[in-house]
């Protein structure tokens, strides 16, 4: 048994959550209820990112205390886990004691080592990205500059502590070298091997323009910079400072999702803060892209954020976990169309796999008594029908710890397609006026078949899998992937089938 270590991004608490922010901490969920069935040891870390401008701004504009306000809208992203049936170990909270005294360990271990050093910061910064951009970065519209971003940039004039990033420029190319899966996927690696080769220079650290935030030790005038602050909750969570605690088994990380608009954070200054304080950098870094709605952008000021909870209510929450890693290749911007989702609903969830379910179990009840027929050995189509199967856990598994979420799903279709050429071709419901024995074969088979897709969709879509392998009379200590190599016992009593999967009549 492996252990291992996958995070989220933690989510700003300045607004409410939206459909991009169920995004990220889904794929993060799926990986780790795969790996957990694979009988792993997993840790599986998310929470709210509470310090900072923009999170202090937004509680300025409604009229909260900081504190007050952060527990508010932290309480909602607890909420969105929760309805989105994540099975996270920990959820963290930048505002508690422990995070504190994570973030000042660091600190101090910096400084320790001559990392840190007071100067003065003179440039562009976003309050909204909550970051500095260098002037060539810029377009101006309108006399107003802009980061790439789309995000407005101030000039900030004021003392600063600073990181000194331009030294690790070249200890950061020979990581990315010497690791070529750290940052996926290659288009984002690219990317940032570009900006880190066009010349880093020292980071500003720390703030004296406000004061939500960590104090600096020895100087409470600065607040530490919002991301130094954040990026260190993923060893808060594993317990630094205390590195003789359990859960430091856990790092170094071995998946940081996040979306491709916070790789640099992740990719650049994490490993380079890390390896200054002597602490192990994460494995890897995966940068997942942007969901446009119904063609547009999502934003506040559109009023076109899509609220999950919502679309849960409306669809249910499986058919919402299965389209959103299925539609679009983890990596690539994608649109959400709510036509879309019904199309996948409809036609993968109810009319391939749902029926497949629907007609060999009621065929079992009606002809079979209910109970499981023998494993017996049969023809060529048979052979090929199990060859399919018997691969399936290792094309998904390969897919997953590729973080392809999306082929790892169209493997699974493609197996419970072929399953449904199988019924048809063999036409069980006219075996039983032919030949009863072999109508049982045809009927085991194509159990065997729903058993192997039950099994590794269960981290996609937890419920309904669970219900199927109810059905399927799978017990439930019977339900990891090692389990697959043990038939269960012929005459095994199922229980009365039940429709899994409804269509969507109308996608409004
Ligand atoms: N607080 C920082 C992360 C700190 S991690 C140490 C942050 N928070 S966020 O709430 O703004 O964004 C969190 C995640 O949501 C990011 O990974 C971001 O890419 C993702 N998304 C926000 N909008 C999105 C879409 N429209 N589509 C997909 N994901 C999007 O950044």
């Amino acid at each position: 048994m492996a252990s291992f270590y996958f995070t989220t991004p933690i989510y700003y608490v300045n607004d409410k959550p939206h459909i991009g922010h169920a995004y990220t901490s889904l794929a993060t969920d799926v990986l780790a209820r795969w790996k957990r069935l694979e009988g792993h040891d997993v840790f599986f870390l998310t929470g709210t990112d509470e310090h900072g401008q923009k999170v202090e701004k937004a509680a300025q504009d409604a009229g909260m205390d900081p504190q007050a306000f952060t527990d508010q809208v932290s309480q909602s992203f607890r909420l969105l886990a929760e309805r989105m049936g994540f099975s996270h170990d920990d959820f963290i909270r930048t505002t508690e004691p422990r995070h504190k005294a994570a973030c000042t360990a660091l600190w101090e271990e910096l400084v320790r080592r001559d990392e840190i050093y007071l100067g003065h910061y003179e440039g562009w910064y976003a309050v909204r990205d909550e970051a500095f951009y260098g002037p060539d970065e810029l377009v101006e519209r309108d006399g107003v500059k802009y980061a790439p971003s789309g995000a407005p940039v101030a000039w900030v004039k004021e003392p600063s502590y600073f990181f000194r990033l331009s030294k690790w420029q070249d200890w950061l190319l020979r990581y990315y070298e010497d690791n070529p899966g750290f940052i996926a996927p290659a288009s984002r690696r690219n990317e940032v091997m570009s900006f880190v080769k066009s010349g880093l220079q020292d980071l500003s650290i720390s703030r004296t323009s406000f004061t939500w935030g960590i104090p600096v030790p020895g100087d409470p005038a600065h607040v530490m910079y919002v991301w130094l602050d954040a990026l260190t909750n993923y060893v808060t969570a594993a317990g630094y400072p205390d590195t003789g605690a359990e859960r430091w088994k856990f790092w170094p990380a071995d998946v940081h999702f996040v979306g491709k608009d916070i790789v640099r954070f992740h990719a650049i200054y994490w490993p380079a803060f890390l390896e200054a304080a002597g602490i192990a950098p994460p494995k890897r870094v995966f940068a997942h892209g942007w969901w446009t709605i119904e063609g547009q952008k999502m934003s506040k000021s559109l009023g076109n954020a899509i609220d999950p909870l919502a679309l849960i209510e409306q669809y249910g929450l499986d058919p919402l976990r299965y389209f959103l890693l299925r539609e679009v290749p983890f990596g690539n911007d994608g649109d959400f169309a709510k036509s879309a989702l019904m199309s996948r609903n409809n036609g993968e969830l109810a009319d391939t796999l749902g029926n497949l379910a629907n007609r060999t179990l009621s065929l079992i009840q009606r002809n079979c008594e209910g109970r499981l027929p023998a494993v017996a050995a049969g023809t060529e189509a048979d052979a090929e029908l199990l060859a399919g199967l018997i691969a399936l856990p290792a094309a998904v598994a390969a897919h997953l710890e590729a973080q392809e979420f999306h082929l790892a799903l169209e493997a699974i279709m493609a197996q419970a397609r072929a399953a449904n050429g199988y019924i048809t071709l063999q036409a069980p419901w006219a075996l039983k006026k032919t030949d009863l024995v072999r109508m049982g074969v045809v009927l085991r088979h194509l159990h065997s078949a729903l058993r192997v897709f039950a099994t590794v969709l269960q981290p996609f879509m937890p419920g309904t899998t669970a219900a199927m392998l109810d059905q399927l009379g799978v017990p439930q200590q019977a339900r990891g992937l090692a389990d697959l190599a043990v038939p269960l016992p012929e005459g095994t009593a199922l229980p009365p089938p039940a429709p899994l999967f409804r269509k969507i009549e109308d996608a409004a």
